[in-house]
């Protein structure tokens, strides 16, 4: 949504719309836009066909879920619903295929805490991707990431990460062609090729897309040079260019804008991306995320939490069940609804009828919320017992120098 008011004078440090601290900077922003997506922040309710132009990438059209139904013979729903809704020389990495050279995937975690059910959503795909095209993934755990920009110890950032490691292994990862690995604990290979990048960027870059200021400490300056090395990590490896996909949700992309205009001055190829817009949380607007525990859903809750969690969530009903019968629900607003569409009802038939009962009136939020409370623990039961049968395998998946 785009507004048309003044912007504020920089003097003014900080404003609080909707209960959230926004400074004078993102106000302004806010002047055109909503919201703000950045690779540490979401806010607002992010207006994704604007984020289209904003960020300058491509609509994942017909055309080119097309072209990939023509090598799997079939589409995720992630994909069919437009949960991935844009992508950046996808259509490129699909004309090399073509000509057989064969990408690798490339995804990743920073692990300031436990995973949330948002985390998955990329993951998902990544998966299907790996198991339809056959292909390698390197997955970068960026501790130091974590460490840099919050408020934890090395120590509490590496548990984190071995503690999030057993949910990406949980969701079926190939262990022969996965490869997992923390920054600190891959640094010899990293190092080298991140300097390469870092060269290539300048501070005033750095600032104008990440926004950084005086007071930023000079390792976060330097750290998106070290998540652009898995964009070319296999090109490395093998001594030629070998393409490369990144899955991931849309905030992560400023990071490969850089590094797309970095690689190909060392002589690799621009990555290219598919962008997944955000799981909700379950309150009023907003991604899901770590920072509102109650209104997010973790892969370690217990079943009495997500009950609670799922029962108290915001939702597009009416006030009063004559209301709701009268006049229906908004699926439109509604997180609950977003979780089958997101994750919960795969059946393209079935959510289409949980959308026309659910604005018919026909469908009861306290209903509709208890069939997914049942859902999503059973989801997290099965997921809670491959996490423990995950802790005999994480050799299998981990590069370390
Ligand atoms: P992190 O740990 O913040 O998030 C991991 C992945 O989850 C996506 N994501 C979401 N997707 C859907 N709905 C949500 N509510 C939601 N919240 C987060 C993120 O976009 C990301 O894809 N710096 C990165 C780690 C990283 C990385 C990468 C991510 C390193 N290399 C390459 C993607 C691709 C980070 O802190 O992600």
């Amino acid at each position: 949504m785009l507004l048309n008011k003044k912007p504020l004078k920089d003097k003014l440090v900080s404003k609080r719309i909707r209960g959230e601290k926004w400074d004078y900077k993102q106000v302004n922003t806010m002047v055109k836009r909503m919201y703000v997506v950045t690779p540490w922040e979401v806010k607002g309710v992010v207006d994704y066909k604007d984020l289209i132009k904003q960020f300058g990438l491509k609509p994942l059209n017909e055309e080119i879920l097309t072209r990939i139904k023509k090598y799997t013979g079939n589409l995720h729903y992630l994909l069919k619903r437009r949960i991935f809704f844009a992508h950046r020389d996808l259509d490129w990495l699909l004309n090399e295929y073509e000509k057989g050279n064969k990408f690798y995937l490339y995804t990743g975690r920073g692990p300031s805490g436990h995973v949330h059910l948002g985390h998955l959503v990329p993951w998902i795909l990544t998966k299907w991707l790996q198991d339809n095209f056959d292909v390698k993934l390197y997955f970068q755990i960026t501790d130091d990431e974590k460490f840099l920009f919050k408020d934890l110890d090395l120590e509490k950032v590496k548990s984190f990460a071995y503690d999030n490691i057993l949910d990406i292994i949980s969701l079926g990862f190939d262990p022969e062609k996965t490869f997992i690995f923390l920054d600190t604990e891959y640094g010899k290979t990293l190092y080298k090729e991140a300097i390469r990048v870092a060269k290539h960027i300048t501070f005033s870059t750095a600032k104008a897309v990440f926004g950084f200021k005086n007071e930023s400490n000079i390792g976060e300056i330097f750290f998106t040079s070290i998540q652009a090395v898995p964009a070319f990590l296999e090109s490395v490896k093998e001594g030629r260019n070998v393409p490369c996909l990144i899955p991931l949700a849309v905030d992560q992309d400023p990071h490969f804008r850089v590094a797309r205009d970095v690689l190909p001055k060392l002589g690799y190829y621009k990555p290219a991306l598919i962008h997944s817009k955000f799981l909700p949380g379950l309150g009023k607007g907003g991604k899901m995320s770590s920072s509102n525990p109650e209104t997010a859903i973790f892969t370690l809750d217990t079943p009495d939490q997500i009950e609670k969690k799922i029962r108290n969530a915001y939702d597009g009903g009416q006030p009063t069940l004559k209301e709701q019968r009268e006049k229906g629900g908004d699926p439109a607003i509604c997180p609950v609804y977003q979780y089958y569409f997101f994750l919960f009802e795969p059946d393209d038939r079935k959510i289409k009828e949980i959308y026309t009962e659910c604005k018919a009136g026909e469908r009861i939020c306290g209903d509709c919320k208890q069939v997914l409370a049942a859902r999503v623990k059973k989801f997290i039961a099965e997921h809670q017992k491959k996490r423990e049968k995950a802790k005999n395998v994480i050799d299998k998946f981990m590069l370390r120098d």
